[in-house]
């Protein structure tokens, strides 16, 4: 069935990237260059890069675990095999220290390296052909002033035909359309930046936007959740599940400090963005989150309605904590769990982020399926380096699987109006037995956290 599908896959690609030679296909090399010294870039163009280059996670996949900064060598899974990424430190032989910047311009906005070779979209380029040139060259201008690292990433993982970087082109006709970003201007200047940002360097759909078999994203699925590394990327369209809907203020609040009061903590691959998003001024963050409130569209009264009545819940639960116990809904072995392991950090009365989220506030328990929570679960949420931040246990070797399912369950109905989940049996098993590896990104702190790239720990043993 797998191996159908990349037959007619590979097939389509083939026809395609032959029709595309003539427009996609060849790229000229650009002569390479001595590296320029670090005191030929303007003090201001790279402080605006390295603002750019948060805003745009450069650091998150450039970094390989225990690496230097943008030296590359992350594996990057995808449904084809692992693709590494590269070292974009301006070390002249193993980075881009010979590119000039008119390579690393075409890099963003074609996908094509500095030899013309076509680029992987791995590397979101299908996002960064919106950014401008202006923007481009801030960012040339940080890269090419960080220290030269040398370190070659190691040989992709990808099977023949995967591994015929010519198929590409096949891939950009069907999908790529080229930047840079056309303003619309019926709409103000703000949600233009927001759109601008979150289409383009942000690269939010490249998680939050389903895709395809071929690995592009689905248009007509904006916005829709997806899964990625074994979290659940929760929808942030009209299908958002968030108790309370969402709105521009909470949202700048979210993305600046990985978590709000009414929302719970960033966990997961959306941990790392919101401690870069924490690190810029804060009117660009706005910008972003004016353009995601309004592709959220507004909520409808009964939404708005079900919203008030959990904080009223909430309220009263916090205010008396027993009260939980008494309007608990379920019975049995994962009632019995909730109460004595989790309710205690749980129940509202210390707020959030040291505090844990009251669950009737939670988007994990009305999302479509439980793996956030198993991942939160099993693992914990481990500190943050050296700051304060959100803390949790990992409950792995304490639950056996037959509990966390039954746990889960009762969370389920307990804190949710959605129907039971199908698949939590299998979901417990392949986490537990190692078979769904789960990154564990450590919490930004309670502020604004450093954008470290060390937040990213290597999968649990
Ligand atoms: C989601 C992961 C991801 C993010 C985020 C990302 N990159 Fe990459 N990047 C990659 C991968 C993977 C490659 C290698 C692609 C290939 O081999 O075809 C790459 C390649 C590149 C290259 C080509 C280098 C070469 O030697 O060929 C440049 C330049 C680059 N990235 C710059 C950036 C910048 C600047 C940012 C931030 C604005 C960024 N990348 C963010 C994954 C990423
Ligand atoms: C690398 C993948 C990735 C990228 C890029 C990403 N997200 Fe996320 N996002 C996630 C994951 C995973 C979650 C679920 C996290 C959790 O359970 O706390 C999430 C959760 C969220 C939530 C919380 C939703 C809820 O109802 O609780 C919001 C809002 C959000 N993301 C907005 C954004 C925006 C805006 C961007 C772009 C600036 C973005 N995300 C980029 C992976 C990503
Ligand atoms: C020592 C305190 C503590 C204990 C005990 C604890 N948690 Fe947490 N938990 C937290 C904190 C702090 C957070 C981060 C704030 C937040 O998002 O709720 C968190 C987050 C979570 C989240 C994410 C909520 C969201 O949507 O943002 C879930 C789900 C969760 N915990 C489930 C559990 C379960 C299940 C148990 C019991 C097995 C448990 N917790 C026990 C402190 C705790």
């Amino acid at each position: 069935m797998r191996a159908m599908r990349f037959l007619t896959g590979l097939a389509i690609l083939l026809v395609l990237g032959a029709g595309a030679f003539v427009s996609y296909a060849w790229h000229s090399a650009i002569d390479p260059i001595d590296p320029p010294s670090q005191a030929s870039f303007d003090r201001t163009l790279v402080a605006r890069g390295a603002d750019l280059a948060a805003i745009g996670n450069c650091n998150v996949c450039h970094t390989a675990p225990g690496g230097q900064p943008f030296a590359g060598g992350l594996g990057i899974p995808t449904p084809f095999g692992t693709i590494y990424s590269t070292n974009i430190t301006p070390d002249p032989e193993t980075g881009i220290g010979r590119w000039p910047e008119a390579a690393f311009i075409r890099s963003m906005r074609k996908g094509v390296d500095r030899e013309g070779r076509h680029l992987y979209p791995a590397f979101p380029y299908d996002h960064y052909t919106l950014v401008s040139d202006e923007d481009n060259r801030a960012l040339y201008a940080f890269l090419m002033t960080r220290s030269a690292v040398s370190a070659a990433p190691p040989e992709n993982e990808l099977p023949f035909p995967f591994n015929m970087r010519m198929l590409l082109a096949g891939w950009k006709a069907l999908y790529f359309r080229e930047g840079p970003y056309q303003p619309d201007t019926s709409k103000t200047a703000e949600w233009n930046r927001g759109h601008y940002l979150t289409e383009g360097l942000s690269h939010c759909g490249a998680c939050h936007t389903p895709r395809n078999r071929l690995g592009a994203e689905k248009k007509d699925e904006y916005f829709a959740g997806a899964e990625v590394e074994n979290w659940t990327v929760y929808p942030i369209n009209a299908n958002s599940p968030a108790p309370i809907p969402w709105e521009a203020d909470s949202l700048t609040f979210y993305l600046r400090h990985g978590w709000h009061e009414h929302h719970g903590a960033s966990r997961g691959s959306m941990a790392p963005v919101t401690a870069n998003l924490g690190s810029i001024p804060e009117p660009d963050v706005r910008a972003i989150a004016t353009y995601v409130a309004d592709v959220m569209g507004r909520p409808s009264q009964e939404r708005i309605a079900r919203g008030e009545a959990a904080l009223a819940t909430v309220r009263k639960e916090s205010a008396s904590p027993l009260a939980l116990r008494a309007s608990s809904t379920g019975s049995g072995i994962g009632e019995a769990i909730f109460l004595s392991a989790c309710q205690g950090c749980h129940d509202g009365r210390r707020s959030v982020p040291f505090g844990g989220l009251n669950l009737h506030l939670s988007s994990a328990v009305n999302a479509p399926n439980a793996q956030n929570i198993i991942n939160v679960t099993l693992f914990g949420l481990p500190a943050a380096k050296g700051e304060p931040s959100a803390i949790m246990p990992a409950y792995r070797g304490v639950l056996s699987q037959d509990q966390l399912v039954a746990l889960l369950d009762y969370m389920r109905e307990r804190f949710s109006d959605q129907p039971a989940w199908a698949d939590t049996r299998e979901r417990v098993a392949a986490t537990m037995n190692g078979e769904r590896e789960v990154p564990i990104y450590r919490m930004d702190g309670t502020t604004q956290a450093p954008p470290e790239t060390s937040m990213r720990t290597a999968p649990w043993p």
